[in-house]
């Protein structure tokens, strides 16, 4: 098969990795990749908000697969520009990628549908607004409806913060569009986890669990931002806790798409929050999450590609996916300034000293070549993953490899997964396996 892979991050390489090792693969190609995802695809130098451009070049090389990786070609309508053109496809259509695209549209689409998610009211205004959060009391969350990279959501924990948000949303207006409606709800407490599935429009496919640490600094401190690293097994989850998400939240959210005329085929991605009346959608995405994706990929034992290639043509032909027992973990490497401004530019050493490391992946992030050699391009940069007998072992791979890693803007979280470990040291036999 020839496959084209659309989009240029950590996530796109770990695609691209595993792909390339499918005995069913003749020929991949990536548009835009970037130098780490050179090694497995021949790069096309298309963009990935140009769909038409990606379209073409899809048909005029009879690509059998595309997989679009980020949300933005999905919510410009790639899918469909491909499809019409005959090109198959795994990603949702516009319509279904809305489920992510737009948080007014999921919120109330959950709702109907009796997904659990945090209370909630769409606010035209800021009076509105402020009313809502009058009656959540405080701390209480503002998120624009449209897609904002992941910044377009304050959770504000006083009447400064709230107002400071109010003032982001409605007067300056940061998110434009995006904040032309904003979903006020309801602060859930608990623990976070990413549950991902692959959809073929009637039935899903579970992945293993994982968990995202999304806050840039140690100890969940400072903004919000992609994704500072993550790891799978989610070590949340017991098997039973994760059938009933399939059961209460994928399973109902799929069909309820299907109903409404927006079939879904591709990664249904629930951001959850565990909450002490059961776990409640913060979130879904209509992909695979990054750095979830990287994790999740290194412990995948089966081939992705027909597997990807049945849900995007006749629907899949096996019933589960099998995943290695070994855990895995990703540290994200970043640069000074993210997620707001980030330095670039910066030559980077050590790649092939951090590659060596035994049971370690390097995907590259946000990186760019110049002369020959690989500088800093963006805000995440590169992706240090690993397996390990358990996630500890994992971690420690990753961390020792990363610090093989050199630039003068480098900087990452040095506690993902720490307190995992320490409560697993506490109480091992109380450790969910999923
Ligand atoms: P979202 O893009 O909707 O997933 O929101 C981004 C992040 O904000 C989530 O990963 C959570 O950490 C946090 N968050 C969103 N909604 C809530 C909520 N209702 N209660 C508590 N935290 C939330
Ligand atoms: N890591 C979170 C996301 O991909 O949305």
């Amino acid at each position: 098969m020839k496959v084209l892979v659309v989009g240029a991050g950590g996530r796109e390489h770990a695609l691209c990795w595993k792909l390339a090792q499918s005995p069913e693969l003749n020929e991949l190609y990536c548009a835009p990749g970037n130098p780490g995802i050179a090694a497995a695809a021949d790069l096309v130098p298309i963009a990935v908000d140009e769909i038409r451009e990606l379209a073409g070049f899809a048909s005029a090389m009879a690509i059998d697969l595309v997989v679009v990786g980020p949300e933005l070609p999905l919510s410009l309508g790639l899918v469909d520009e491909l499809l019409a053109r005959g090109v198959r496809v795994f990603g949702p259509r516009r319509a279904a990628a809305e489920i992510e695209g737009s948080k007014v549209f999921a919120k109330e689409f959950l709702a109907r549908h009796g997904v659990p998610t945090a209370e909630f009211v769409v606010a035209h205004s800021r009076a509105e607004a402020e009313r809502a959060a009058r009656r959540f009391g405080l701390p209480v969350v503002l998120k624009a409806d449209g897609l904002a990279a992941g910044k377009g959501v304050v959770i504000a924990a006083n009447a400064a913060q709230l107002e400071q948000g109010l003032a982001v949303l409605f007067d300056e207006r940061r998110f434009g569009n995006a904040g032309d409606r904003v979903v006020v709800e309801r602060f859930l407490e608990g623990e976070e986890v990413s549950f991902m599935a692959l959809a073929d429009g009637e039935r899903l496919l579970p992945l293993a669990t994982a968990r995202d640490y999304k806050r840039l600094g140690d100890d969940d401190q400072g903004p919000n931002t992609g994704g500072m690293g993550a790891h799978s097994p989610s070590g949340l989850l017991s098997a039973e806790k994760g059938a009933a998400i399939l059961e209460k939240i994928l399973k109902p959210t799929l069909a309820g798409l299907a109903e409404e005329n927006r079939r879904f085929v591709g990664v249904l991605y629930a951001g959850l929050m565990l909450t002490a009346e059961g776990p409640q959608v913060l979130e879904f995405n209509a992909r695979f999450g990054d750095p979830e994706c990287q994790a999740v990929m290194l412990r995948l034992e089966d081939d992705l590609l027909p597997i990807l290639a049945a849900a995007a043509g006749g629907g899949f032909a096996v019933s589960r996916l099998h995943f290695r027992k070994e855990a895995a973990a990703v540290v994200v490497l970043a640069s000074e300034g993210y997620p707001e401004r980030p330095v670039k530019g910066e030559e980077i050493e050590g790649l092939a000293a951090a590659a060596a490391h035994p049971a370690v992946e390097v995907f590259h992030a946000g990186t760019a070549a110049a002369a020959g050699r690989v500088v800093s391009a963006g805000g995440r940069v590169l992706n240090v993953a690993a397996t390990g007998q358990d996630l500890a072992e994992a971690l420690r791979r990753a961390y020792a490899a990363a610090a093989e890693i050199r630039w003068p803007a480098k900087r990452f979280r040095r506690d993902i997964g720490r307190r995992l470990i320490e409560r697993f040291d506490a109480s091992p036999e109380g450790f969910a396996s999923s």
